[in-house]
């Protein structure tokens, strides 16, 4: 495949069946009802957050917003940081995020290697600390930066519904029942959960959160204890599951050890509530998002 541009690359990633978890429950063995995840890992920054980034960096080179002469700033948990950086070094624009700095280092490298800037927030703040820091940035130097804002910007669900559920309507040949994806700032589930329902109203679409303000499932968040992102509207959604961080943890091990699939503790937490459904409907097709790899996880 021949790109003029690494961003070219971004989605159209596999929906892979998983093939072991879930064998145990008797309407997967017969194949009654199959589990699917979206692998968002294939992504050229690593994880789903290319789509939305690029969406947003796009239309505000479109609009007039972003300039040669303007950083792009955001406040991010890491993955949309990578991207912005990612998809900035492709386009020629700077970047410089602010994140806690208790994320992972991995990310920390990963955006520094594509030149960008990292401003730390406080630390006992967590990502709502840091999108306080972004503002306050902004508001200092308004002609300085374009802030994509993913917490705010209908573009960023807007990248899903064009692209996210295109390709889980296609790649499931029409079939998907339940789509399952966990809460950042709610982009993906409400862009993809839209695109779906368009589709077809019975599809199910269930989001997931930590169930508790202090947790260890990085990029993701606990509604009740957050700053409610302006994209994010509850009531569109079908369920929303709660979890807590161990099995999410023990899941992503499983689905590296017994499915070849290394990702991240937010996609253990959507195949753990992917698990929980299963075990309650008779027939169906669910497709569990997983957002990044798991290599990102690793401390050293
Ligand atoms: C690891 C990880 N999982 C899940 C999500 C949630 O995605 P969204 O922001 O689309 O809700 C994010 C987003 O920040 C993330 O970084």
């Amino acid at each position: 495949m021949k790109h003029s541009s690494i961003i070219e690359s971004i989605g159209n990633t596999p929906l892979v069946q998983i093939r072991e978890i879930g064998q145990e429950i008797s309407q997967v063995k017969s194949g009654r009802v199959r589990i699917f995840g979206k692998v968002e890992f294939m992504n050229p920054g690593g994880s789903v957050k290319d789509r939305p980034a690029l969406r947003m960096i796009q239309e505000a080179i479109k609009s007039g917003q972003l300039t040669k002469d303007k950083m792009i700033l955001d406040s991010t948990s890491g993955n949309t940081g990578v991207a912005y950086a990612m998809i900035g070094a492709a386009l020629g624009y700077q970047s410089e995020l602010v994140m806690p700095p208790n994320v992972s280092l991995q990310r920390k490298k990963l955006i520094e290697v594509c030149g960008a800037k990292i401003t730390y927030s406080s630390a006992f703040e967590g990502s709502d600390g840091a999108i306080r820091l972004a503002k306050k940035l902004l508001a200092e130097s308004p002609e300085k930066y374009f802030m994509p804002d993913q917490y705010n910007n209908p573009m960023n669900p807007q990248a899903h519904y064009d692209s996210t559920g295109v390709e889980i309507w296609r790649d499931t040949d029409q079939q998907v029942t339940h789509f399952i994806a966990g809460i950042g700032t709610g982009g993906t589930v409400m862009g993809t959960g839209r695109r779906l329902k368009d589709y077809n109203r019975q599809v199910q679409v269930i989001a997931v959160e930590p169930d508790d303000s202090l947790h260890g499932l990085e990029g993701l968040k606990h509604m009740a204890t957050s700053i409610v992102p302006g994209i994010y509207h509850e009531k569109e959604l079908d369920e929303k599951i709660s979890l807590p961080t161990e099995p999410a943890y023990h899941m992503s091990e499983r689905l590296a050890k017994e499915e070849g699939l290394i990702v991240g503790h937010s996609s253990g937490a959507a195949m753990v509530a992917a698990f929980q459904v299963a075990q309650r409907i008779k027939e169906g097709v669910i497709v569990a998002l997983f957002p990044d790899h798991g290599s990102r996880y690793f401390m050293d």
